[in-house]
């Protein structure tokens, strides 16, 4: 079977040194506040070009930390998009805000040209994801904000290390979060998150809410909460670090031979990234026709695939509000058609090939099924 991901591979690749960094946090008893973390949280923020970093449990916690250290009136509007985990929308509930939701464009991030009707005086925050590891688009999107006093923090769960016009996610809206569960880009050896900020404020805010408000052991300046990234998984991320632009590398390099080899297979759309960007390739999100067939096809091929996701936020009972808005929303229809390939550094030419002949394949053989057109849009 060829793997969706390569978890297994780069896990490998570090586990040596990791061992040893456990073996040191297991001697001298260091599980929380080890050196690690602050080494983890410099580094990361260093990497990004910002000047704050904060570890904190998962991408869940980051983004309602960020959210609640903006300090928004009850039952404020936040603007997410339609295509994203549904981690986005939780966490917007879940600090007492309400999630107003975007449509995307043909690369299942926020569709910024539609942004502007969906703000409303009590429209307070707007989060862009940077979906599968494509970068939002992030100068419209800072504008609206400017231009309505909105706070933006980037969804960066999926995008470690991507770059908008040079500048990398997370380190561009006010706030950024990120996500390490194990399958990600830069993943941990279970749960961890971060959040970013140059801001000051911001910084001194999340500082305390992730630990429970408290300046001193027993002293405490606001209500907060426990959400620690533990040495731990610290010392797998700090480890980590050094490899993700070489992962990143290669995740451009698989995309780049699925671009030459899927050239004449006319029922798929495939990922597209503005020249000026970079893609890190999380997920390799097709869209195709037939996509609930040509799943069972690759999985019986031997080739694994995932959906990502099956619904959109906007079909969820939960989401209320809007609903005739969002039954024109695009992606209704792009749901139905995505489709994500294997993508990582495990794959070879000869993999990726033999991919690319298995959906050739299946849309020979299928010449006879109804037609089915993938839907196009100009965004
Ligand atoms: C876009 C997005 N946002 C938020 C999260 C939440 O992160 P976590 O699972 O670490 O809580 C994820 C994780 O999968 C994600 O993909």
């Amino acid at each position: 079977m060829i793997k969706l991901t390569d978890i297994a591979t780069v896990n490998q690749q570090v586990s040596g040194d990791v061992i040893e960094k456990m073996t040191a946090i297991i001697r001298d008893n260091t599980f929380v506040n080890g050196s690690d973390v602050l080494a983890f949280e410099e580094k990361f923020a260093r990497y990004l070009g910002v000047k704050y970093c904060f570890g904190v449990g998962n991408g869940t916690d980051a983004l309602e930390i960020a959210l609640a250290a903006l300090d928004l009136p009850k039952d404020a509007e936040v603007i997410i998009p339609d295509c994203t985990f549904i981690a986005t929308a939780n966490a917007v509930i879940n600090v007492g805000l309400r999630p107003v939701i975007a449509d995307v464009g043909s690369n299942l991030t926020m569709n910024a040209d539609e942004l502007e009707r969906l703000i409303t005086p009590d429209t307070k925050a707007i989060i862009p994801v940077h979906l599968y590891g494509h970068p939002a688009p992030m100068t419209k999107i800072m504008e609206l904000a400017d231009a309505y006093n909105l706070a933006v923090v980037e969804d960066s769960a999926q995008a470690h290390g991507a770059t908008y016009k040079g500048r990398m996610a997370g380190s561009i809206g006010d706030l950024g979060c990120f996500s390490f569960y194990p399958s990600k880009n830069l993943g941990a050896f279970g749960d961890a998150g971060a959040i970013t900020t140059n801001d000051e404020a911001l910084a001194d805010k999340i500082r305390l809410i992730r630990d429970h408000g408290r300046i001193s052991k027993y002293e405490y300046r606001r209500t907060g909460r426990n959400s620690k990234l533990d040495s731990i998984q610290a010392a797998v991320l700090v480890t980590k670090l050094d490899y993700l632009e070489s992962w990143i590398k290669a995740r451009n390099e698989v995309a780049a031979v699925y671009a030459r080899v899927f050239a004449d297979v006319k029922p798929i759309v495939l990922p597209m990234v503005e020249p000026e960007n970079r893609h890190v390739y999380h997920q390799y999100a097709i869209r195709c026709e037939r996509r609930d067939e040509l799943m069972e096809h690759l999985l019986k091929s031997g080739v694994e695939c995932g959906i990502h996701y099956p619904t959109a936020i906007s079909q969820e009972p939960f989401i209320a509000g809007h609903e005739m808005l969002y039954a024109n929303y695009r992606s209704r229809r792009y749901v139905n058609e995505l489709l994500s390939l294997p993508m990582g550094t495990h794959l070879s030419e000869a993999d990726i090939s033999y991919i690319a002949s298995c959906v050739e394949h299946f849309y020979q053989e299928n010449t006879n099924l109804p037609p089915y057109t993938v839907s196009t849009s100009a965004v």
